[in-house]
């Protein structure tokens, strides 16, 4: 059992601190907000994440979690404090890291005994050592401490499974004693663990990320290609998964990422890259490729109508992606926004994430489940893939719609089969049977 502080109780740090005294430790996780804080005493949670709420209650029950505003309360006892704000999106893509900086001096004018202190939020390279700078100046006297960089590779909806299961644990740090003291703590995950200086293990981060964008740019771009030839690129990324050196993962070609993190860090890195005088042409491609994806749903309703002015669409599915309720740079808002700019009349449904979106696009017209979505529609488009959108009654669906026209997002039905059903189908990639319906075998 070890004592650890958990600063900051967004994705991360829920997870962090629920996780780690769910194997065992104390934990308190400290947040500066004290809404958060007093609805997490009352296991209200800030987000939806599935499984969270039962891992959080046990441990409160269990006396090993505990939730404060109080950064004296958090460290008291500990040996760790994770550091898991969030770093948003700054200035021409640049990391903002006011919050990173605000829990560095907090922790350094509160610790009075020596600390690990471990960065888990996403940072830029060399953040690590700038923290490391920051609570030496602003420590009132000396005490020892190191800072460990832990990246973070959990995805949002599946974060629990994710801590649990990683495929490695990383970490970064030239204190060896302090490296292997972490390491410690992780050793019930049963992952490699691989330690490199502070600066790497950033770097991993950010390369693992925008590998990951890169992989799903790349599909998106032969979907575009599939559709002027006739090709079927769902089939096409099945044939190239097999590929041991490819595999099957993130090769989903739809209305391109978002979320959090993808977006922010790929910005990020090329950033840096610019700043430092290199020229990251991939890193920028991915991202105008992802820009694109956004359009391109746009493009194939305007190839129907011509126009979207007073049309009615539904956007089905509104959470960047399945099994979270976040709307951080989710397409929904870009591709929302502008079927409303040109007059069309924008309903939405979401199993989870109404409440977020109806903030960001007030001019949703919300509804109860698909089909009081679809009612009256001209166009259903779907935009996130949500399990309870892949077996609905699409008959039912289709007569509830002014036009059966559907713009598959996410590749959740089969062409031939929307087809035979008298759909108006496009799906992304889907050669000459969906899409854009126009290429012809030769
Ligand atoms: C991502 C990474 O997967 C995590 O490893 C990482 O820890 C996390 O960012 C982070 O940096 O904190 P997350 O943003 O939660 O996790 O979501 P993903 O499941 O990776 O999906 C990202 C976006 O890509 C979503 O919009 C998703 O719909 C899209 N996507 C994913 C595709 O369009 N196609 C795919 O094949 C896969």
């Amino acid at each position: 059992m070890k004592n650890i502080c958990v600063i900051g109780v967004g994705y991360v740090g829920l997870t962090t601190a629920a996780c780690f005294s769910d194997l065992g430790n104390k934990v308190v996780a400290v947040d500066i907000s004290e809404e958060r804080i007093a609805n997490l005493k009352k296991a209200i949670l800030p987000i939806y994440e599935p499984g969270m709420q039962e891992v959080v209650v046990r441990n409160v029950e269990s006396g090993r979690l505990h939730f404060t505003t109080s950064y004296e309360e958090g460290l008291k006892d500990a040996e760790f404090v994770f550091i898991c704000v969030g770093t948003p999106e700054g200035v021409d893509g640049e990391a903002d890291l006011r919050y990173v900086r605000i829990a560095a001096e907090t922790i350094a004018k509160t610790m009075d005994h020596p600390l690990i202190i471990i960065n888990k939020s996403t940072v830029p390279v060399g953040t690590g050592d700038w923290v490391s700078d920051i609570v030496k100046e602003t420590q009132p006297k000396p005490i020892d401490f190191s800072v460990v960089s832990c990246p973070e590779f959990l995805r949002e909806g599946a974060a629990i499974s994710d801590f649990y299961n990683p495929d490695r644990t990383v970490l970064g740090s030239t204190d060896r004693d302090a490296a292997n003291r972490v390491a410690q703590l992780h050793l019930p995950l049963r992952a490699p663990i691989i330690v490199t200086n502070l600066r790497t293990a950033e770097m991993i981060k950010y390369a693992s990320n925008a590998f990951l964008a890169t992989k799903i740019s790349f599909i998106n771009e032969i979907a575009n290609i599939c559709e002027a030839l006739g090709a079927d690129v769902k089939e096409v990324a099945t044939g190239m998964g097999y590929d041991k050196r490819i595999g099957p993962r993130f090769l989903d070609a739809g209305i391109g990422y978002g979320g959090s993190c993808f977006p922010k860090d790929v910005k990020a890195l090329a950033h840096m890259a610019n700043v430092h005088g290199r020229h990251p042409q991939l890193l920028h491609a991915v991202i105008d490729i992802n820009d694109y994806q956004r359009r391109h749903v746009i493009l194939k309703l305007e190839e129907i109508w011509g126009s979207v002015k007073d049309k009615v669409v539904g956007l089905m599915g509104l959470a960047f992606k399945e099994n979270t309720d976040d709307m951080r740079e989710s397409p929904s808002i870009t591709i929302g926004d502008y079927l409303h700019g040109r007059g069309a009349v924008v309903r939405g449904y979401d199993p989870v994430a109404m409440e977020n979106a109806s903030k960001i696009m007030p001019y949703l017209n919300l509804a109860e489940d698909p089909y009081d979505l679809a009612r009256g529609c001209d166009a259903v488009v779907v935009l996130t893939p949500w399990n309870e959108f892949k077996n609905l009654d699409l008959e039912r669906l289709r007569d509830v719609m002014r036009q059966p026209v559907m713009v598959d997002g996410r590749n959740l039905y089969e062409p031939e089969i929307m087809q035979g059903l008298g759909y108006t189908y496009r799906g992304i990639g889907r050669g000459y049977n969906g899409s854009n319906g126009k290429a012809k075998k030769k």
